[in-house]
């Protein structure tokens, strides 16, 4: 049965799940309340969402479950595609070109979802260096959502996530069949370190990064939060390091920590 929300209830909600996640939901979004968190409330026997809120200081686990109930998860492989030539074919040979092949490089997906954005830019890195175990990679993936890293850090997918932008070269390239399932293969997920983490809150133990990719999560935060996100990720970048957020995105008026460039139709920001 799908619980009906009420106004109060999501004046009591709403400013909960934007602590939680910064996410910022209003009235207009009344049914993903319903849609994603009745299916938590009826999961434990709860008859509100004031109830629900309360269960959640008692029970650590049903708080991980509305987190990746009320998160959008939506990704692809080689989503948008420009940002991906850009690295493979720009930033990378330019890294290696200025720091030589031995320099460490750090690359972070961060709000990775379910791993195709880390995957896309291994695979890309892996197409020009050829075995990434040879240097020294290092690939960090992170989402607020445990079932998100969870699903990343396995690396399985199912056909019709396969199909959302992966050329039929590339997949037999990089993942092996298993059942009716592909799976990333080990030199590719082995490069990769995956952890939960809240991005409106501290980074904790995450050094400087040469390229952060942050796309389609600042879009659900309020200005305020996108701001401290941005100035956060410029301190978590190397002096010449790049930022990538996605072509709906902008940082126009939100932070003058960078400067907008451009390589064959990828936008990418550059610490300043
Ligand atoms: C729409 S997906 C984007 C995935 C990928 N970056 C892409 O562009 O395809 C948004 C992701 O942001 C995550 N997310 C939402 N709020 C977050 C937060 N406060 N901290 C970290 N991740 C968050 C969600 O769990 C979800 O996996």
């Amino acid at each position: 049965m799908r619980y009906k929300i009420e106004n109060a209830e999501i004046d009591i909600l709403a400013p909960f799940i934007h602590k939680l996640t910064g996410i910022v939901l209003d009235y207009s979004k009344a049914y993903l309340f319903e849609t994603r968190l009745g299916p938590v409330l009826e999961k434990y026997s709860l008859t509100n969402f004031q109830e629900l809120i309360s269960s959640i200081a008692l029970n650590r686990n049903i708080e991980r479950e509305v987190i990746d109930a009320i998160t959008t998860q939506e990704t692809l492989f080689f989503r948008d595609r420009s940002p991906f030539d850009f690295v493979q074919n720009k930033f990378f040979p330019d890294f290696f070109d200025k720091n030589g092949m031995n320099a460490p490089l750090r690359v972070w997906s961060a709000a990775s979802s379910t791993g195709q954005e880390i995957y896309s830019i291994a695979m890309s890195l892996q197409n020009i260096l050829f075995d990434l175990s040879k240097y020294n990679i290092n690939l960090l993936a992170t989402d607020i959502s445990d079932e998100a890293i969870s699903k990343a850090s396995i690396g399985r997918y199912n056909k019709f996530e396969l199909s959302r932008g992966l050329e039929l070269k590339t997949l037999h390239k990089y993942f092996n069949k298993e059942d009716i399932t592909w799976k990333i293969k080990d030199e590719i997920r082995h490069a990769v370190h995956f952890r939960r983490m809240n991005l409106l809150k501290p980074f904790v133990n995450v050094p400087k990064q040469n390229l952060i990719f942050c796309r389609n999560v600042a879009i659900y935060f309020s200005r305020e939060d996108r701001k401290t996100l941005y100035d956060r990720l410029a301190d978590h970048l190397v002096d010449d390091g790049v930022l990538v957020i996605s072509s709906t995105e902008s940082l126009a008026g939100i932070t003058d920590k960078f400067i907008k460039e451009q390589f064959h139709g990828a936008v990418f920001y550059r610490k300043s």
